[in-house]
Order: structure tokens, then C-alpha cells, then sequence
């Protein structure tokens, strides 16, 4: 087993893992913050999106002992306070006002990877839009509403 310390969704966690352990798995089955998805075991859903030190990367495609000394966030660390005080990250917030889902299952890894997107560029054509969101696949929408969305984000990032 392995020592792993890390910050995920700004708490600071010490647990420990076994070598082969995915980060997706010690994040769904020991923290229990199922909101980051598994929807392949190939890597290439993207359903297990999330930030590692600021990048949208695979969970399911690095180990947990590789996130030792990480801050981490998934997508239940985007939205700020909680109850009626919460208030959604502009991609969230976008992805409701433009439908950019229906069954929900790839959304979080969407929405991570959109937001991941939108820091690195702030203003994304559709083509770039199109291009960053190649390692996520949604099996339901067309993509069309998405596409709306990460555009509407980055109207409302710009805004705030
Ligand atoms: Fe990680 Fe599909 S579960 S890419
Ligand atoms: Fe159903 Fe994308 S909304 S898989």
C-alpha cells in the first residue's frame, strides 16, 4: 500500500492505495464523489474527467499514487456553497441554460473538460470548441448543444 496525501475540492486527504489503484477508482469508491463518471475501460469516454493541478486529465488513466501532493478538483468542487446559496460554475451554469445534456452521464466529464478548455482559451471557435472536446463522448445530445454551451460559458466568464 501506499501513502497518498492530496487536496481534492480544497479538503486535504491522507489515505492510502494499493499500486494499482486508478485515481477514479480511490475517488468514487473510497471518497465517494461519484459524480466523476466511468463509462469505458479504454480511456477514451472521458466521462472520468477531471483537474489535476489545474489540467483536465483521464482519471481512469493515471494511478492514485500519482496524485500524491496533487490538488485535485472534480465536479462536485466546481459549484461554490451549497443549498439555496449555491451558485454554479459558469460552465454548469451554461450547459443548464443551453441544454447542452440529456442522460447526464458524460456531462461531468464534459463540463470538466470544458472548463479546462476555457482557461487555457478564453475565446474558443467552434472548431477549437470541437477539438478539445474530442476525448469526451456523449452518446446522446449531437454534441450541437454542447458546443452552445462551452460558448455560453465563455460569454459568462467574461462577464462575471
Ligand atoms: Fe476514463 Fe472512459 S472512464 S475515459
Ligand atoms: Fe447522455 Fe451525454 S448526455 S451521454
Amino acid at each position: 500500500m501506499n501513502k497518498i496525501e492530496f487536496t481534492i475540492n480544497g479538503k486535504k486527504v491522507a489515505t492510502q492505495a494499493e499500486g494499482r489503484t486508478l485515481l477514479v477508482n480511490l475517488i468514487r469508491d473510497e471518497l465517494k464523489l461519484t459524480g466523476t463518471h466511468v463509462g469505458c475501460d479504454t480511456s477514451q469516454c472521458g466521462c472520468c474527467t477531471i483537474h489535476l493541478d489545474g489540467k483536465a486529465v483521464k482519471s481512469c488513466a493515471i494511478l492514485a499514487a500519482q496524485a500524491d501532493g496533487a490538488n485535485i478538483v472534480t465536479i462536485e468542487g466546481m459549484a461554490k456553497g451549497s443549498g439555496e446559496q449555491m451558485q454554479l460554475h459558469a460552465v454548469q451554469q451554461a450547459f443548464t441554460e443551453c441544454h447542452g445534456l440529456q442522460c447526464g452521464f458524460c456531462t461531468p466529464g464534459m463540463i470538466m473538460t470544458a472548463a479546462g478548455i476555457l482557461k487555457d482559451n478564453p475565446n474558443p471557435t467552434d472548431d477549437e470548441i470541437v477539438k478539445g472536446l474530442e476525448g469526451n463522448l456523449c452518446r446522446c445530445t449531437g454534441y450541437i448543444n454542447i458546443i452552445k454551451s462551452v460558448k455560453r460559458a465563455a460569454e459568462l466568464m467574461k462577464a462575471a
